[in-house]
């Protein structure tokens, strides 16, 4: 079975709607077999982002990922890594269609409310490298 990291953003729980996403992922017929709230450090968001960290939005980006507690998660599902980018919307909030969980309630590219892994291989480094923060 296909196995994907998706992380709830800090503004996902400041809004309560950690809940309604939970709600959403399983609507779809996803398994989320490990999930755990936990607090994410420099260190950790440098090797995650170190793609973006010559982009000029990459200060804001670590201050906000680090502004409280995101809740990080497996979903396990048949072609789940695509499925769950679909039901996430695109990253940029404006071209998210309604009924995504961007397009319903996302309102900023920085605070778009959820993280989930684009491709086999990012999937595989990501479930290995929060694998200490969910145990
Ligand atoms: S890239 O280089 O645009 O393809 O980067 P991508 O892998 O799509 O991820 C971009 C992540 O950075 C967050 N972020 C922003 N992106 C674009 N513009 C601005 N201003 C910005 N601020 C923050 C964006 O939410 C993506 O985070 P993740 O966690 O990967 O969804």
């Amino acid at each position: 079975m296909e196995k994907t990291y998706i992380m709830l953003k800090p503004d996902a729980v400041r809004r309560n709607l950690v809940g309604n996403i939970i709600s959403r992922i399983e609507n779809k017929g996803y398994k989320i077999s490990k999930m755990k709230m936990f607090n994410l450090n420099e260190e950790v968001l440098k090797e995650h982002y170190a793609h973006l960290i010559d982009k000029p939005f990459f200060p804001e980006l670590t201050s906000f990922m680090t502004s409280g507690p995101v809740v990080g998660m497996i979903v396990e599902g048949d072609g789940v890594i695509l499925g769950m980018r679909n039901l996430m919307g695109p990253t940029k909030c404006e071209e998210a269609m309604p009924g995504t969980i961007r397009g319903d309630y996302a309102y900023s590219t920085t605070e778009n409310l959820i993280h989930g892994s684009d491709s086999k291989e990012t999937a595989e480094e990501e479930l290995k490298r929060f694998e200490t923060f969910l145990d």
